[in-house]
């Protein structure tokens, strides 16, 4: 049964620092490294430059590059990594979102690579896939969003216009070596961003922990980031400045990172990559709004149709609606009401007014049927089931 063994590897970053302040490790990194650093970050950089001054007093060392607007694009990938190579970059720190620490991560790996190889052959789907042939370059990880757990995995998301998909690089040695959870750079988040990426996060933990190949390691590490999550989710949108609240879950997202890194997720994420490469939609705010209906339709299902785990899967979902609602007596139709009262308070949106519109649903179903993640899901969601939970997602 998933959850009772545990073999093959592990994947996790090296050295992980957390707590307020600790931001300012990040120049003495950077000064221990042989060569120059490439410091990766949002177009919103200059918001924390008072709380990193190391990039002031270290600014010699550094090649800045600006990722902005979500996951970069190949020919912008293409221009990063070639500025990278021209400069001589053997290091690179990556300040932001999931985005720009995927693109720090993508830069990482793709800079060591032999340059009379199209970067495009290195990714799934619109390239050939080819493996890495030599190791990433050393990735120092500071998110500035608690949620999509970016610094503790081994691929990178990009996004592909012309073919409406988002494609990853992957690599073990891609996983950044260092990561610093420093919560005073997730304060400035906006009240939409916070609930967006922590539904993120609260997402790859439950599916993490159903998913079949949940594992004893991965089972610690989201039962703790639960837990966390249970905690502080509702304080940091109440009190947006609770430092031990936004620390607990920047903690939780990059548990989240961690187990989905080491078990892969399920439904919710088998829909969300379609979603995103065809609608360009928030990837958190997507997941926030697929959750309840994916959530809904597991349950009915474990309880319709026999299901070899079926008792572990149930005791599971139970643990993981008592600790969000607080009640002993929880089940999943609590926690389902619980996550829409949520969504409905954070304006995340049914899928109908993200643009996503019925005549569209074939052809997001067939993508996510082939989706590495469906695979996971505790569950196997027929075609019919999948038109369902599209329907409940889309519902205002
Ligand atoms: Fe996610």
């Amino acid at each position: 049964m998933p959850g009772d063994t545990l073999n093959g590897s592990w994947v996790s970053p090296a050295e992980v620092t957390i707590g307020q302040g600790t931001a300012r490790e990040a120049g003495a990194w950077a000064e221990s490294q042989p060569g120059l650093t490439a410091l990766v970050t949002g177009s919103r950089f200059d918001h924390l430059a008072e709380i990193l001054e190391w990039s002031k007093e270290y600014q010699g060392q550094f090649l800045r590059m600006v990722q902005s607007g979500g996951e970069p694009d190949m020919d912008t990938l293409r221009n990063h990594v070639s500025r990278a190579r021209q400069a001589g970059v053997t290091s690179v720190i990556g300040i932001g979102g999931g985005s720009v620490i995927d693109t720090a991560k993508a830069i990482a790996g793709l800079v060591p690579q032999p340059e009379d190889q199209d970067i495009g052959d290195y990714f799934e789907i619109i390239g050939r896939g080819i493996p890495l042939r030599f190791r990433a370059l050393p990735v120092l990880a500071m998110p500035t969003t608690a949620g999509t757990g970016a610094e503790a995995t081994r691929n990178a998301v990009i996004g592909s216009s012309a073919h409406q998909v988002k494609v990853s690089l992957r690599h073990a040695s891609m996983v950044p070596s260092r990561v610093i959870l420093d919560p005073i750079l997730t304060l400035s988040m906006p009240p939409h961003l916070t609930a967006s990426t922590g539904l993120d996060a609260i997402t790859q933990l439950i599916e993490a922990f159903t998913t079949r190949r949940r594992n004893p390691f991965t089972d610690g590490i989201c039962r703790e980031g639960l837990h966390l999550a249970a905690r502080s989710f509702p304080v940091v949108l109440d009190q947006p400045h609770n430092l031990e609240a936004r620390s607990d879950m920047l903690i939780a997202g990059y548990f989240s990172g961690l187990a989905l890194a080491n078990s892969g997720l399920g439904a919710v994420h088998g829909f969300a990559s379609p979603l995103g490469g065809l609608f360009k939609v928030p990837h958190g705010e997507v997941c926030a709004a697929m959750l309840p209906a994916v959530l809904s339709c597991n349950w009915s299902q474990l309880y319709s149709l026999p299901h070899p785990e079926s008792g572990d899967l149930k005791t599971r979902y139970t643990f993981i609606s008592r600790i969000f609602t607080g009640r002993d007596d929880a089940s999943m139709g609590h926690l389902v009401g619980w996550l829409q009262s949520i969504n409905r308070q954070s304006g995340i949106r049914p899928l109908i007014q993200m643009g996503i519109h019925k005549e569209q649903w074939p052809s997001i179903i067939e993508k996510a049927m082939a989706a590495s993640s469906m695979k996971g899901n505790p569950v196997s969601l027929a075609r019919d089931s999948l038109h369902r939970i599209l329907e409940i997602a889309s519902a205002p």
